[in-house]
């Protein structure tokens, strides 16, 4: 059994992790991979949106199953471009993941499925747009790809004007319009569901901290930790909500003749009313899969060939280890309006880094064989415990000794599980 995880992130470390527990044992390759992720599996220095050159390699090597890390990827098509060539794979086709790709089209497909929302309006003036927002803090979203710096809150006029001319104008991120949102209060929750085409089977919950700084502050990023489980969300409530965001989406998709197949990321908004979406991704979280599948019990393989095939998941049971598990992010300096670069990362060989599991994420080698940043989150620190607090001593305990310059990590990981679980 062979496997070709594309990416070469925290989360492809944590699928590579975790896929190489398979009692199937199958022989892992990666690609362009990270160096933390090159002692796990074999790496092809091939781009993840060169689909030419990923479709041929994985003929070449006879691989038996890709699993597809990032959005560009999939929204590029390479599991179209596989699927025509024979090889299977993890992932949802271009147009089912057009769900992560499009806000807009996000909203259209909640509408028809019924799904729990914030109101929104899609505009492409700066004129239209102010005229959408009827108070103040405002939600804006660029409407493409934007590695998760394409939200904005605007909390008055100045900001929102300014966003709008960024977005619109300015053009940063490309040529598209922008989705102005109702702001949602409450909680946030990743729930991410693994999907066959026809139902959706809920994963552990988790909650991602979106904000640069502690205490929520600053702009968004990627994600700056992560925690699984959550604190009143058990199986039976997780299921119910798989039920009212998840499902109805993999039926609608079914109806429109574009199945999906792979993870459906749910990011929710827990308000008074209930759960809410603020978006959808069409592939695993990160940093939320290095804290949720260190968990799984099941074999994630097994899974994942399931998921690849029409109702394939019909019956699967998953098993979650009951234990805590903390992910913190190490990002480099600048992040996220910029990436740092040939930073000297120091005491990853230090004996209290053996009780937990660091993944890598924007690493690279030097000609000198010294490990350096390579992007904006650098390193993943996760640990495992018997309850949110030891699990999170433990991930702070280690991640004390790596260190590099214009390192950035927050302190108040988890610490919202701690109080929970104790209050
Ligand atoms: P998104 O990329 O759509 O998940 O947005 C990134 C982050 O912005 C979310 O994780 C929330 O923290 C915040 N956000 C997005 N939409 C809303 C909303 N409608 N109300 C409040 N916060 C939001
Ligand atoms: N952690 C948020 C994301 O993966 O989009």
């Amino acid at each position: 059994m062979k496997v070709l995880v594309v990416g070469g992130g925290g989360r492809e470390h944590a699928i590579v992790r975790a896929l190489a527990r398979s009692p199937q044992s199958p022989e892992l390759l990666c690609a362009p991979g990270n160096p933390g992720i090159a002692a796990e599996a074999r790496l092809l220095p091939i781009a993840v949106t060169d689909v030419e050159g990923l479709v041929a390699a994985a003929q070449a090597e006879a691989v038996d199953l890709v699993v597809v890390g990032p959005e560009a990827p999939l929204v590029a098509g390479l599991v179209d471009a596989l699927q025509a060539v024979g090889v299977a794979a993890f992932g949802p086709s271009a147009a089912a993941a057009r769900l992560e790709a499009s806000k807009q089209h996000a909203k259209e497909v909640m509408a028809a499925a019924g799904v729990p929302t914030g109101g929104w309006t899609s505009v492409d003036t700066v004129a239209d747009g102010m005229a959408a927002i009827t108070s103040y803090p405002a939600v804006l979203k660029y409407d493409g790809l934007a590695a998760g710096k394409g939200v904005v809150d605007a909390e008055d006029e100045a900001t929102a004007r300014a966003t709008l001319v960024d977005f619109l104008e300015d053009r940063r991120f490309g040529d598209g319009r922008v989705v102005v949102e109702e702001f949602l209060a409450g909680e946030e929750l990743s729930l991410l569901a693994l999907c066959d085409g026809v139902r959706a089977i809920p994963l552990a919950p988790a909650q991602d901290y979106k904000r640069i700084f502690d205490g929520d502050a600053g702009p968004n990023t990627g994600g700056m930790g992560s925690y699984s489980p959550v604190v009143g969300i058990d199986a039976a409530e997780a299921q119910r909500i798989a039920t009212l965001v998840h499902q109805p989406i993999v039926d609608e998709l079914a109806r429109r003749g574009t199945p999906f197949h792979g993870v459906l990321y749910a990011g929710l908004m827990l308000t008074q009313e209930g759960p809410k979406v603020i978006e959808y991704n069409a592939r695993f979280g990160d940093p939320e899969t290095q804290a949720v599948l260190p968990r799984l019990r099941s074999d994630l393989l097994e899974l994942m060939q399931r998921a690849s095939r029409p109702g394939g998941l019909d019956g699967a049971q998953l098993e979650w280890a009951d234990a805590w598990a903390v992910t913190l992010v190490l990002a480099g300096a600048g992040y996220p309006e910029r990436s740092a670069a040939g930073d000297v990362i120091a005491g990853l060989e230090h004996p209290a880094l053996d009780a937990v599991q660091v993944t890598h994420a924007g690493t690279a080698l030097r000609e000198d064989g010294a490990l350096v940043t390579a992007g904006g989150r650098v390193l993943n620190v996760t640990s495992l415990g018997d309850g949110p607090a030891s699990a999170r001593e433990a991930a702070y305990a280690a991640a004390d000794h790596i260190t590099f310059d214009g390192r950035q990590l927050r302190t108040d990981i988890a610490q919202r599980a701690v109080e929970r679980q104790q209050g």
